[in-house]
């Protein structure tokens, strides 16, 4: 069988952040970022979809086994940044706006050593209900 199948794994972290550029005036900065560019940093519900494609195994049937994804999630992501402030709790944003695209990205690097290369992974952010990134593009 060579037909691939799509596999999610939702997950759920809570963050703060700040948006900004340290070059701007707080006016520039609020004018671009809006509400994420307050000084004192803010919360996100970040909703995390995992998914991997892939063929299933000839054996398991499993592209992926969702339990071992969850563990992988909970290493490499959550514990990283799950109630933490992304700027200054981790290393990844120390000069990279957290935005949702930076941490989609982030996250998919973080990820990727961890699944066989013989599937492929994309990273879902959602930082609001209306407002979510893909990454892969
Ligand atoms: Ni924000």
């Amino acid at each position: 069988m060579d037909q691939k199948v799509a596999v999610f794994r939702k997950e759920h972290f809570n963050a703060a952040h700040r948006l900004f550029c340290a070059d701007w005036s707080d006016d520039k900065n609020k004018q671009v970022f809006g509400a994420c560019s307050n000084p004192n940093y803010h919360g996100h519900n970040y909703e995390l979809v995992v998914q991997v494609n892939g063929v299933p195994d000839p054996i398991t049937g499993f592209v992926v086994n969702t339990k071992d994804l969850s563990t992988i999630v909970e290493e490499e992501v959550k514990r990283r940044f799950d109630h933490k402030n992304l700027n200054l709790d981790t290393d990844f944003f120390k000069q990279l706006n957290p935005t949702a695209e930076n941490i989609a990205i982030v996250i998919y690097n973080l990820i990727r050593p961890r699944i066989s290369e013989t599937l492929d992974l994309k990273i879902r952010l959602y930082e609001t209900e209306r407002n979510f990134v893909d990454y892969p593009a």
